[in-house]
């Protein structure tokens, strides 16, 4: 087994060290945040991440997993350097690569020889480059590991991958990054860095863009009078399109599509190719979440000024309390401005958010709807299904749901009384 440095403790960070510890490495994770460090070494995890509290026990208790403060504390004995810090989006729309630079100046002089340097984090085409300029170690290989994690779904995601990509020039540097997933059973692919940076970026992209396209054939439902429903069931069928990721919705947020559709972009564009294709993806998205939001206004018949709005659901999905890049934040913050009381209820946000000033969050899901006109869904927690919709009924002032993520039952909804708008049905 192999000593592995893993630089930065968010979610992807944190994910990969404790996985690695799960699967034999012994592994120390390093972050510059004291209070953070201190916290992680008592087991204590603050990232709602599913199965990561009892995989990082179980790397403590084993001895496998260790915290310090400093990432040159990690990499001092460390044979693998797992750079797994945040690469924001520039003003530009480019990533900025100060945090991976930073880190990688850390660790240039601990490193032992014959050091491998990993990226981990999205970076933009030829960032292995950047890093090794950086390091100024001619011993030390520099290899791209591109990370795969859906938030809610990160330990089970580097566990059970549908694949690992290893970028390397150096052909026994990738040997002996792909031997660290040798208790990994999924399909491991070796090519040169830039098209493992490359593969990351067109991934998400692609995701993002079937998301925009699905959604724009939502709005083509509604107005021809299909069911965008049965419509996704069809299509799925066909095993060249399948029915994963074909949930319209209010649009698609999140703490990287957004960040890397953009970058993606601006990299083409640096590149010299005008990717016109996904800028258009991403005016979809922008619309939808003014259509979603329009849905809302309709249903007040057009004027919001001194009306209540029940929202349910702020996160940018299910499953996390990630409110970076959230659908719900661009759909509400688009009514903010419209008049409208809004009133939020949302399982894993448990007080007002910075974004949002005028809306109030509250902790129970029928005081969001209590005197409300309409009732926007927003993420689709599946808690949301089960709630008495006589007593939202009851509650409620007005009968009008608008279903942004199609999670309820328009059926049981009409036949309550209730107008229902959803996305595509
Ligand atoms: C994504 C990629 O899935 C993952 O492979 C990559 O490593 C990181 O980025 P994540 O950001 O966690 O993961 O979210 P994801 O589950 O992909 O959802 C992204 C957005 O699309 C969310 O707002 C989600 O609500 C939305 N979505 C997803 C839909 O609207 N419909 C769907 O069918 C699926």
């Amino acid at each position: 087994m192999a000593s592995i440095a893993v630089i930065g403790t968010g979610y992807v960070g944190l994910t990969t060290g404790a996985c690695f510890a799960h699967i034999g490495h012994d592994v120390v994770c390093a972050d510059i945040d004291e209070a953070k460090v201190a916290s992680l070494q008592r087991g204590e995890i603050t990232i709602v991440e599913k199965d990561l509290d009892w995989i990082v026990a179980e790397g403590i208790a084993s001895g496998k997993l260790s915290f310090v403060l400093g990432a040159e504390n990690a990499s001092r004995n460390a044979e693998f350097h797992y750079l797994c810090v945040p690469t924001p989006q520039s003003e530009d729309g480019s990533a900025d690569l100060s945090y991976l630079q930073g880190a990688a100046a850390e660790i240039a002089d601990v490193m032992p020889n014959g050091s491998i340097v990993v990226n981990k984090s999205t970076v933009p085409v030829g960032s292995t480059q950047v890093v090794a300029r950086v390091l100024g170690r001619p011993d030390v290989s520099v290899v791209s590991n591109p990370e795969f994690l859906r938030e809610g779904t990160a330990v089970e995601d580097f566990l059970n991958p549908d694949r690992v990509v290893i970028g390397s020039g150096d052909q026994e540097a990738a040997i002996r990054v792909a031997a660290l997933y040798s208790k990994v059973r999924a399909p491991i692919m070796v090519t040169d860095p830039v098209s493992a940076e490359t593969i990351k970026y067109a991934s998400n992209a692609f995701l993002a863009s079937k998301l925009s396209f699905i959604n724009s054939i939502a709005t083509l439902c509604e107005a021809v009078g299909a069911d965008v429903g049965d419509v996704v069931l069809g299509m799925g069928y066909d095993s060249r399109i399948g029915s994963e990721f074909l949930r319209p919705g209010p649009g698609w947020g999140g703490s990287c599509f957004p960040k890397d559709t953009i970058a993606l972009a601006r990299i083409a564009e640096d590149a010299g190719f005008d990717f016109s294709f996904l800028k258009e993806v991403l005016k979809v998205n922008e619309e939808q979440f003014d259509r979603t939001a329009q849905k809302v206004l309709d249903a007040l018949g057009g004027d919001a000024s001194g009306r209540r709005i029940g929202c349910w659901g702020l996160t940018f999905k299910a499953g996390t309390d990630d409110l970076r890049q959230s659908p719900a934040i661009e759909v509400l913050s688009r009514l903010a401005s419209s008049g409208a009381e809004i009133r939020a209820y949302d399982p894993a946000v448990h007080s007002n958010i910075d974004e949002l000033p005028h809306v109030e969050v509250v902790t129970d899901p029928y005081a969001a709807i209590d005197g409300a006109d309409v009732l926007v869904v927003l993420t689709e927690w599946d808690e949301f299904r089960w709630l008495d919709f006589d007593k939202v009924a009851e509650l409620m002032v007005g009968q009008s749901v608008v279903d942004g993520r199609n999670l309820l039952d328009p059926a049981v909804l009409r036949r309550r009384g209730f107008q229902y708008r959803g996305i595509g049905r």
